[in-house]
């Protein structure tokens, strides 16, 4: 049976449906290794929602947790990024069509920037249907969404030469700091997964305030996609 697990990186990211969940019945809560998860249902959807914390290894290691010790049949990442791609806005969305990590680097070596040695991938792809379900049932007036590839990486990016860089090594859709991670732990589980991104900020020269400004409502929008999004899959 249908089971999905839903990932977020912090509070802001998650408490709208913990709030849904709650209020549609029962939520039992399991604390794992100073993780809390969170069972119940969504939508009439049976859910698992937990927070990761920030950033790769967190979110790694929540997601292998949540595989494990909770069989989900899918993993749907939510949260915010900062955008990269021309003509993406404040408050739009991206679904990943696939996540890559910025920050690897074995250049030393001869490799290309964020190639991961020694193994058969380092772009991580999403579910098909996942993806395209995602696309069909966003519905938030003024806002748009697209796919496309998502980079994460242990930086939270707020500078022009980082944001041109990463273009030039990924070119990603945006950029965040857990999606990837979490694609990498589906892959090796062969867990269908996607990650749906609200822009909170631009990622440049002085972001931060953007982002505390956008914070909330970029959370709540991406959150409200995956209300929507797991009646669906
Ligand atoms: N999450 C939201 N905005 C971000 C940014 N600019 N860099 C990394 N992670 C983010």
């Amino acid at each position: 049976m249908k089971k999905i697990g839903i990932i977020g990186a912090m509070d802001v990211e998650i408490e709208l449906l913990l709030d849904e969940m709650k209020s549609a019945g029962d939520v039992v809560r399991t604390e794992l290794f100073s993780l809390v998860f969170y069972e119940g249902n969504l939508n009439g959807v049976p859910v698992v929602v937990v927070k990761s914390g920030i950033g790769k290894v967190n979110a790694a290691l929540c997601a292998q947790l949540l595989i494990l010790k909770f069989d989900v049949t899918h993993v749907i990442n939510t949260g915010i990024a900062g955008a990269v791609a021309k003509g993406l806005g404040i408050l739009d969305m991206v679904v990943s069509t696939e996540a890559v990590y910025h920050d690897f680097d074995v250049t030393g070596f001869g490799y290309e920037p964020a190639v991961i040695p020694q193994m058969k991938v380092s772009v991580f792809r999403s579910d098909e249907l996942m993806v395209k379900a995602a696309l069909e049932c966003f519905k938030s007036e003024g806002h748009k969404i697209v796919s496309g590839r998502i980079a994460s990486g242990d930086q939270f990016i707020s500078d022009n030469e980082k944001k041109e860089y990463i273009k030039k090594i990924c070119n990603p859709a945006c950029v965040e700091m857990e999606g990837a991670a979490i694609a990498h732990a589906c892959y090796l589980c062969n867990i269908p997964f996607v990650i749906l991104r609200c822009m909170s900020d631009m990622a440049e020269d002085g972001e931060e305030s953007s982002y505390k400004f956008n914070e909330a409502s970029a959370a709540g929008i991406s959150a409200s996609l995956v209300k929507n999004l797991i009646v669906r899959i």
